[in-house]
């Protein structure tokens, strides 16, 4: 396409296949398990309008001024308290305020990539963050999400060893797509194998705070004793999307690249939202709030799980995700997920096709993704009964 209007970065960029499902969940009959958004039953709409109220009352002018770049200070020390008090990082590091989780991928690819770095992401990974590379041209080099996280034998012997990889795109817990938690010791050793092979890590945690079962895991940003990480953060899946507040901490020249880039992006988060969130989480119970989230998660995933024991047949295997939103269902190789999706959605139930979690969109891949954060309990059952036909029907 010589001559195609577009540059060469966004040039063979298409929507997501995510976006073109939320198309379907127009049809109030689709039962969707493609979304990826939290439930709304848990935002907490009457103090966050009580909270609103007020601060168009008593702090009006600041909240519809310019703020600064790096973001309302008094969030931005709370969320840095938050930070070191879980550990994540020391109380010498600075946290920015940005525009959704999002912008810190795009922020971060913007600091340190350029058209051809290698930069290696989870296969399957989250397509915000495959689409953010994509357009910066990086190259980028799938590594297996294995039970226990990525594929550190693989990372090692088949890419390190063989080409300079510039930065590694991990979720590391409750991954989005699969669920899949990377343990204490492949965090440990990815860190290693950063110093050895000189590369960052860019840490993706929009959900570690989703947990409604198991053991926390330490992230890998506060075992980073060399400043290898860019440790990212929302409030998008524990008190809203719509808000789109995000944060990230990383090593200080990084940072500051990345404030100025921000500022020629969007100059500052929307300085409204920012109080909201803050007055939200210093006024109410925070923690709590989670907590509730975190209930009604479990017992959505307990539920989808339960009726996938009980309706898909036993060549299905699928992940048991401790926390976050979603869970990974893998089908003999046979299956296509693309027609899957196109029969499932025929009979009123849509997911995620595998191939728009992967570098190559246009392989053919027998699994796919399945929310359960934001489906009522009798349409999970139902949805579930229908995508067990749906994959019956393939064999
Ligand atoms: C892994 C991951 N990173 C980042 C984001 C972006 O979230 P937001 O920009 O709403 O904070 C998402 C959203 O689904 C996600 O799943």
């Amino acid at each position: 396409m010589a001559n195609s209007i577009f540059s060469d970065k966004t040039r063979d960029l298409s929507g997501s296949a995510i976006r073109a499902t939320f198309k379907l969940l127009a049809d109030p009959e689709i039962i969707s398990f493609a979304g990826g958004a939290p439930s709304p039953d848990v935002f907490p709409k009457k103090e966050l309008e009580v909270i609103a109220r007020d601060i168009f009352r008593e702090k009006g002018n600041l909240a519809l001024q310019y703020g600064i770049t790096e973001g309302y200070t008094p969030l931005r020390d709370f969320v840095k308290d938050r930070l070191v008090k879980q550990g994540v990082i020391k109380e010498s590091e600075q946290v920015i305020i940005t525009t959704g989780g999002q912008q810190v991928i795009d922020l971060c690819a913007k600091v340190l990539l350029n058209e051809g770095d290698n930069v290696v992401v989870e296969a399957p990974s989250f397509v915000g963050g495959l689409n953010c590379f994509r357009s910066y041209n990086a190259n980028m080099i799938p590594v297996n999400v294995q039970p226990d996280g990525m594929d550190l034998d693989y990372l090692e012997e088949e890419v390190l060893k063989k080409v300079k990889v510039k930065l590694v795109y991990a979720i590391a817990t409750f991954q989005n797509p699969s669920g899949i938690t990377m343990n204490t010791e492949k965090r440990k050793r990815l860190l290693a194998l950063a110093d050895k092979y000189d590369f960052f890590i860019l840490e993706d945690n929009p959900y570690g705070e989703l947990r409604y079962k198991g053991e926390d895991v330490p992230t890998i940003k506060s075992m980073d004793t060399k400043n290898r990480v860019i440790y990212a953060g929302s409030f998008s899946k524990t008190l809203s999307p719509g808000l789109r507040i995000g944060f990230f901490s990383a090593r200080e020249d990084i940072l500051e690249k990345m404030v100025v880039c921000k500022q020629v992006t969007d100059v500052h988060t929307p300085v409204l939202n920012q109080l909201i969130a803050y007055d939200f989480v210093t006024k109410h119970d925070y923690d709590a709030h989670i907590k509730r989230s975190c209930e009604l998660y479990g017992k959505k995933n307990a539920l989808m799980l339960k009726c996938m024991d009980e309706m898909f047949p036993t060549y299905c295997t699928y992940t048991r995700p401790e926390g976050g939103l979603f869970l990974w269902c893998d089908l003999p190789e046979k299956f296509d997920s693309q027609l899957l999706f196109k029969k499932g959605v025929e009979k009123k139930v849509a997911f995620v096709p595998g191939s728009s979690c992967m570098v190559d969109q246009a392989q053919k891949y027998s699994s796919f993704r399945l929310n359960f954060s934001n489906t009522a309990d009798e349409n999970i059952i139902k949805g579930i009964g229908i995508l067990a036909d749906v994959i019956k029907s393939f064999e």
